[in-house]
């Protein structure tokens, strides 16, 4: 396992009833504190994804957003964001999905990926995967091929992997 994982870890904080009671939310916001922890997390993604031929990296919004511009430039591809619904003013195409709670949607512009580009979803954390699956939909609708989905966090009590139809997931810390 690699040495700079454990330091990434220390950094997340639990925060429990946020926002809701009984939920246990896994706080990201002081890896950010710690510029060598942060350099490290980025770094790993870096160094997997290099070399692998992979020309669009999408983020997801919000904490998408943090990761996957800094993965992008290192690796010489470019960077999408996937958007919550009406943020992007082009011409869009929206993909749909289940909460806990309700539905979100999320969207990409047209014309940002084109087919046969190959491509790296980040975000920051995996619950109950339906997040990642809307944005890998998104790509996929677009001919594009998602060669591997990235978070730093992974809730594996809630098998979220299980709903992403077999496509490689990557994570840095799995959290109970
Ligand atoms: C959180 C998290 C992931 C998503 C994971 O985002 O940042 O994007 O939930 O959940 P899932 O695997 O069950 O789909 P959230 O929807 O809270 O929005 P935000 O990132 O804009 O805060
Ligand atoms: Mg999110």
């Amino acid at each position: 396992k690699d040495p700079r994982i454990n330091g990434i870890k220390t950094t997340i904080r639990v925060v429990p009833d946020f926002p809701k009671p009984g939920i246990m939310f896994q706080d990201i916001t002081p890896l950010f504190l710690e510029p060598k922890a942060f350099k490290d997390s980025v770094d790993i993604f870096i160094e997997r994804y290099q070399g692998k031929n992979i020309s669009v990296v999408a983020g997801i919004e919000a904490r998408g957003f943090i990761f996957g511009p800094s993965i992008a430039l290192a690796i010489g591809a470019k960077f999408v964001p996937l958007r919550k619904p009406k943020k992007l003013p082009g011409e869009v195409i929206s993909e749909e999905y289940i909460l806990e709670y309700g539905r979100d949607c999320l969207e990409m512009h047209v014309g940002a990926v084109e087919p046969g580009e190959r491509a790296l979803v980040v975000d920051d954390l995996i619950a109950t995967g339906g997040t990642l699956c809307a944005a890998m939909n998104l790509l996929e609708r677009v001919g594009a091929e998602v060669v591997e989905c990235a978070c730093v966090i992974e809730l594996p009590d809630l098998k979220g992997r299980e709903r992403l139809n077999g496509k490689p997931l990557y994570v840095l810390v799995e959290a109970h």
